[in-house]
């Protein structure tokens, strides 16, 4: 085995299936998803990331054991880090603190080196994401910039792989396609290399409420800016390479839709696909039931669920976010965030093992757990009880619960209404709620604050 050829892992990127939608209502129109959740990285920025490398290398802007530099919250930095790793190139990445967890040991875990930034600064400020990394760049000996925002190679991987993918796999016959946009890379490659080979093929945008860009398709105006769950497409600027004059049409489409269609795309063809991954979807669906004449459309899976296991495909994080409904029964049933009838309740039986209410406790990162005993809660047990007990001795994480729990419950019934609430929460207790033997559930400070959010937004 020869250690000079290519690393096998970049011949996987790009050559992506292109999949017809059987399941959901496309109207008159067949539907294709291009799945660039399959790339090896596990987006459509695996494209992006190898080709600004190769063209940095053929133009002499990074060398043998360079470094790339990069700003970016996503799927880019995990291209990049891919390619550099496969290649041998030092890598430090950029990023702001609300990137999640998940992500940042993704990155970590390619070798890249990650500085976390302030997310709430604007450009100009030396702490910006992208100026940080402008910054690095230059005081950086052979460090290149990778800038998707403004480098040509990121349309060009579009131009060049994308798009002619597309075109090829849908056996010339595309009437649309319909992309989100970020950088904008993928819409400006697609839009040249169709401007030429099929100039009759429409683009539509989709974009999250609360960007900018549909607006200004629509209407010709930059509207106010808002805010938006979906990663990776909308923004509240129009991006330097972006060449928007393809696009006929724009949807504009919510968090609420765009989480929700992301999970039907799941349940009905089998792909876990990201929260933009229903954006398009979902913008795709209302474009195709609008036709009146058969159409073929695509659009992309652009990356995997996998990455949003605890956002999207999480129902506590989306009854938190208030993106997903539930019964509401208008008492204080509706203030508890994990009801016990959802099953969301994490707790432990009498019998459990003081170890058993540790981990349960830790897993769940929660500081007490309600004891059930048939369906009834019994007792509570909480962070201090166990100490307690283990401190003494740490044979103790044998006991039951049972030896450890308080058993002198205070509940409100359902109906106690939110003054009483406030009262028990104001004494440093958890609320637990429940009418005579039943029980709804537990209500801490965090989750009235959570409701309190939920009607304010
Ligand atoms: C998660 C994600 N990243 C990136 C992109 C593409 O963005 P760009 O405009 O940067 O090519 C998309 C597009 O749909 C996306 O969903």
């Amino acid at each position: 085995m020869s250690t000079q050829s290519r690393p096998a892992v970049l011949n996987l990127i790009g050559n992506t299936p292109l999949i017809e939608v059987t399941r959901l209502d496309t109207g008159p129109c067949q539907l294709f998803l291009k799945l660039e959740s399959q790339n090896p990285g596990g987006s459509i920025k695996d494209r992006v990331g190898l080709w600004m490398i190769e063209a940095a290398e053929k133009d002499g802007r990074l060398k043998p054991g360079g470094t790339i530099i990069e700003a970016t919250a996503g799927n880019t930095g995990l291209g990049l880090a891919l390619v550099a790793q496969a290649k041998g190139y030092r890598i430090i990445l950029v990023v702001p603190d609300k990137m999640s967890t998940e992500k940042i040991l993704h990155l970590k875990a390619l070798g890249a080196e990650v500085r976390i930034t302030r997310s709430d600064v604007c450009k100009g400020h030396p702490e910006y994401y992208q100026d940080y990394a402008a910054r690095l760049a230059a005081e950086i000996p052979g460090a290149f910039f990778a800038d998707q925002f403004n480098n040509p190679a990121n349309p060009a991987a579009h131009e060049q792989s994308t798009a002619p993918e597309i075109w090829t796999q849908s056996g010339h016959a595309v009437d649309a396609i319909v992309v989100g946009i970020g950088s904008s890379g993928t819409l400006t490659g697609l839009t040249h290399f169709f401007r030429h080979a099929s100039p009759q093929t429409e683009f539509i945008l989709a974009d999250p409420v609360g960007s900018v860009l549909a607006g200004f398709i629509n209407h010709r105006r930059i509207g106010a800016v808002g805010s938006w769950a979906v990663e990776g497409i909308g923004e509240d600027f129009i991006p330097p390479i972006a060449d928007l004059t393809g696009i006929r049409k724009a949807y504009a489409i919510t968090d609420e839709e765009s989480f929700g269609t992301a999970r039907a795309l799941l349940r009905s063809e089998g792909i876990l696909g990201g929260s933009s991954t229903g954006t398009l979807l979902a913008a795709a669906l209302r474009y195709c039931r609008e036709q009146t004449e058969p159409k073929r459309v695509v659009t992309f899976v652009c990356d995997t669920g996998t990455r949003y296991l605890s956002k999207v495909y999480n129902d506590n994080w989306m009854v938190d976010q208030g993106l997903l409904g539930r019964p509401v029964y208008g008492d204080l049933r509706d203030v508890i965030s994990r009801r016990y009838e959802d099953g969301a309740v994490v707790s432990v039986s009498p019998q459990d093992t003081l170890q058993t209410a540790f981990q349960r406790m830790r897993y769940a990162d929660v500081s007490q757990l309600p004891v059930i005993d048939a369906g009834h809660i019994i007792g509570i047990i909480d962070e201090s009880d166990l100490l307690l007990r283990v401190q003494a001795s740490t044979s103790h994480f044998k006991d039951e619960v049972l030896t450890a729990m308080t058993d002198a419950l205070e509940t409100l019934a359902p109906d106690a209404g939110l003054d009483a609430l406030q009262r028990t929460l104001e004494r440093g207790l958890v609320a637990i709620i429940a009418a005579k033997t039943k029980f709804y559930g537990l209500i801490t400070r965090f989750d009235l604050i959570n409701h309190l959010r939920k009607q304010y937004s």
